[in-house]
């Protein structure tokens, strides 16, 4: 079994958008810069969006946080919204999800301008990454390519069992991996709440990609010897042995699926770092006006 160390990879990448940076700035050219609107004070969010700020420090990029109670109105959101959008000095921004109930969060990825839509959320990009065409992609999949990429994991003919089909990671993973390029060329079943045959689909998989949110939930017996475990869940659950009163669980029983399968990612430092990543690769592109004028 090999682990998949998400942590080291994305310091590599950290490293590699830092010195194009430079490069850039040497060139005279403008630092990239990504703004990223926060609504509220949800724990998981706010770690996310402190998280995403440093590694803007890290590349070298500038960042702007704009911070919103609550009670915000989705009139003053859309409307700061907008102003990112006239804003010529932002490259691209983010919109933290989930936002409160109030709140239309479709209405608030459709308001974003499409081109600075570095999430990779509206459904322009989501179209455009469906047909195969240049478009920022969702990090949470682009950040998973990039791990089966850099570990030269084969993916051609391999059935890929997508667990989950959220709009986020599941529908966007999917249609990633049987896209007609490498990473890719996978024979992919997406499996759901709903899904009759879900043990069965992952006990013929070759590759798994957990998205379900619910902690521990593929155990060793679902597992095919030899498969490729990649974990995307990362459920905080209450625990007495950390200074912040949690951790993070994924949703594959770690230490009964590591021993039988060939590559797996860990929870935390597995796709976590690389989703993070995805981020600033795209924010990058953004500042470089390299997919869209
Ligand atoms: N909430 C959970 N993941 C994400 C993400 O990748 N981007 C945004 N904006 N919100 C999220």
């Amino acid at each position: 079994m090999k682990l998949i160390d998400g942590k080291a990879v994305a310091a590599q990448i950290k490293l590699e958008i830092a010195k194009e940076v430079k490069q850039l700035i040497d060139k005279g050219q403008k630092r990239p810069h990504l703004a990223a609107i926060l609504v509220g004070h949800d724990g998981g969010s706010e770690t996310y969006v402190r998280n995403k700020v440093k590694s803007c420090e890290e590349c070298g990029f500038e960042s702007t946080l704009i911070r919103y109670e609550d009670n915000v109105t989705e009139k003053e959101l859309l409307a700061k919204v907008t102003e990112l959008n006239n804003n010529q000095d932002i490259d691209g921004f983010i919109v933290q999800l989930p936002l409160p109930k109030h709140i239309s969060e479709q209405k608030v990825i459709e308001a974003i301008d499409y081109r600075k839509d570095v999430d990779g959320f509206h459904p322009i990009n989501v179209g455009r990454m469906s047909i195969g065409l240049p478009c920022y992609i969702s990090a949470t999949p682009n950040g998973i390519l990039e791990l089966l990429k850099r570990y030269n994991i084969e993916t051609e003919g391999k059935k890929c069992v997508v667990l989950g089909r959220s709009n986020i990671v599941g529908k966007p993973m999917a249609s990633l991996m049987m896209q007609k390029q490498y990473p890719g060329n996978a024979t992919v079943t997406v499996c759901h709440s709903r899904s009759k045959d879900l043990v069965k689909e992952c006990q013929s998989a070759d590759i798994i990609i957990a998205a379900l949110g619910q902690p521990e939930f593929v155990t060793a017996d679902m597992v095919k010897e030899g498969a490729v475990i990649i974990d995307v869940g990362t459920t905080r659950v209450p625990s007495t042995e950390t200074k912040s009163g949690f951790r993070l669980k994924g949703d594959i029983k770690f230490d009964e699926v590591a021993p039988k399968c060939s590559y797996i990612t860990p929870v935390p430092g597995g796709v976590g770092p690389m989703t993070i990543v995805s981020l600033m690769r795209n924010t990058l592109l953004a500042g470089k006006k390299e997919i869209y004028q």
